[in-house]
Parts: C-alpha cells; sequence; structure tokens
C-alpha cells in the first residue's frame, strides 16, 4: 500500500498548492490513501467547515490537524460530524473530535493516529503513554497503523519514533514547517521522518509574513503574525510504501516543490 502524506497546508497559497499539484502528484505515485495536515489551512490557524470541505474536494482522503485544532470558533460546530479528520489524540478527556480513526482502503483497514508533542509547546497529556493504549486498540483492527506526530522538538520526535519502531507502519513529524532530510526505515520497518515540510508561502517565514517576524526578533513586541498571501508557494510531502500483511514500511521518499524544485512528472 503506497500512502502521500502532505505537510502543513498554510492559508489560501497552501490550498491553492494542494489543489494544483495533488492531481499530478497522484499521478505520478499511484497512492491508495492520501492524508494532509490541515491544521494551519485557515489563515495560517485552525480550519473551518468550508476549508476542511475544500481540502478533501482537491483530493485528501484524510486530514490531521495539531495544535491549531481549536483555533477557529466554529470547529466546536462541526468537529464532531467530521468524519475525516483526527485531532492530536492528548488532548484532555472530553475534548471534542477524535485522535484515531480507521479507514478503508480497497478492503484493509489503515488506522490514522494524530499525537502532540510537549517539548516548547502546550502541556498536552503524555503522548509516550497515551499512544500504547491507542496502538493496542488499532491493533484489534489493523496492523497498518500511521502516525502524525505533530511536535517542535527533533529530539521529541526521534525519541516517540525510535519508541515505536516495529510497532506503527509510520511516524511522521509535522510542526515545524521545515522538511528535515532524515527519512529514513528505522530497524525494525516504521517509516519516520522528523518533519515532513508544509505547503504554503515559499518566501515567509514558516509561512508568516516575513517582515513582521523580523520585527518581532528586534523589538519583542507584540506582532500581528498573518500568513503571507501573495508570491512564491511551495509543497512538502512523504511517499510511504508499507507491506500490508506485515505493517512494516518499506521505502519512505520526500517530496519538495518549490521554484528550487520544480516538479517533474
Ligand atoms: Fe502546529
Amino acid at each position: 500500500m503506497r500512502i502521500l502524506f502532505i505537510g502543513d497546508i498554510v492559508g489560501s497559497i497552501g490550498r491553492d498548492q494542494l489543489e494544483h499539484y495533488l492531481p499530478k502528484l497522484k499521478q505520478k505515485y499511484q497512492p491508495q490513501l492520501t492524508i494532509v495536515n490541515g491544521e494551519n489551512a485557515a489563515a495560517g490557524k485552525g480550519i473551518t467547515e468550508k476549508i476542511y470541505k475544500q481540502l478533501l474536494a482537491s483530493g485528501a482522503d484524510f486530514l490531521t490537524m495539531g495544535n491549531h485544532t481549536f483555533d477557529k470558533k466554529e470547529i466546536f460546530d462541526f468537529i464532531d460530524d467530521a468524519k475525516k479528520m483526527v485531532r492530536p489524540a492528548n488532548f484532555p478527556e472530553g475534548t471534542p473530535g477524535k485522535g484515531m480513526d480507521f479507514v478503508n482502503v480497497n478492503g484493509k483497514e489503515v488506522a490514522i493516529i494524530s499525537l502532540q508533542g510537549r517539548t516548547f509547546m502546550p502541556p498536552l497529556d503524555d503522548p509516550f503513554r497515551m499512544v500504547n493504549d491507542l496502538i493496542k486498540e488499532a491493533k484489534k483492527r489493523t496492523n497498518l497503523i500511521f502516525i502524525d506526530f505533530h511536535a517542535e522538538a527533533t529530539s521529541e520526535k526521534l525519541a516517540f519514533a525510535w519508541y515505536l519502531d516495529g510497532q506503527v507502519s509510520a511516524v511522521v513529524g509535522t510542526h515545524t514547517h521545515v522538511q528535515t532530510a532524515d527519512n529514513r526505515l528505522l530497524d525494525q520497518g516504521t517509516a519516520y521522518i522528523t518533519d515532513v515540510g508544509m505547503t504554503g508561502p515559499y518566501d515567509g517565514i514558516i509561512g508568516t509574513d516575513r517582515e513582521a517576524v523580523i520585527k518581532k526578533f528586534l523589538t519583542q513586541l507584540p506582532v500581528r503574525f498573518e500568513a503571507t498571501k501573495t508570491g512564491k508557494a511551495q509543497l512538502s510531502g512523504v511517499v510511504i510504501d508499507l507491506n500490508e500483511s506485515t505493517g512494516k514500511a518499506t521505502s519512505i521518499e520526500r517530496i519538495m516543490i518549490s521554484d528550487d524544485h520544480p516538479f517533474f512528472n
């Protein structure tokens, strides 16, 4: 089974980029399942129902979220009906939405789990402890388990992936918006990358207008951060191949599309 995962969609530029390239990527890589991180899709923070539907219409089969999941108030109106979306499972018990779900891909179930790190992040429940219960539950149904680990620190992401090596099919990191070049298979067959990178503005600073970010560093005064709305764009992703009978990964390849890395069919 081949899974295409596209990293954090940022604002309208990111959504346009997905709409434009996803059909081409599907043609090139022929994935059976396409998962997209949508937590920054609404102007860089959160998601609306309209954008949730738009990302699915662009070709995403399922969405993962992160620390910005609840930034747009209207999420509370639709998250419990959003069948194709998971938010970090380690939000406190009782939080709307779900942290794990299953998708049927040609008769095979795939578990999709979202978890958030805690280093330099809001202190959610411990993902290292929580993930064991989620895996136990998932394994009752499938050995194809995909995890989006939304976290800041490279060390936490690496520790999390090695902790799970051989138990899950893939651990892909999201949130930093900068793609790392360390995609690999771990010893026991878990596919891993520290960060997939983002899909959005190419010339901002992790998707935000760069003048505002530089001003913040220079002055330390409050600054309004906004997702860049015009200019060059990029798309970041990974393609992961899984052995359907063992649940182990057999390859993980990076995708980067930008002016400096043009797309080739
Ligand atoms: Fe994030």
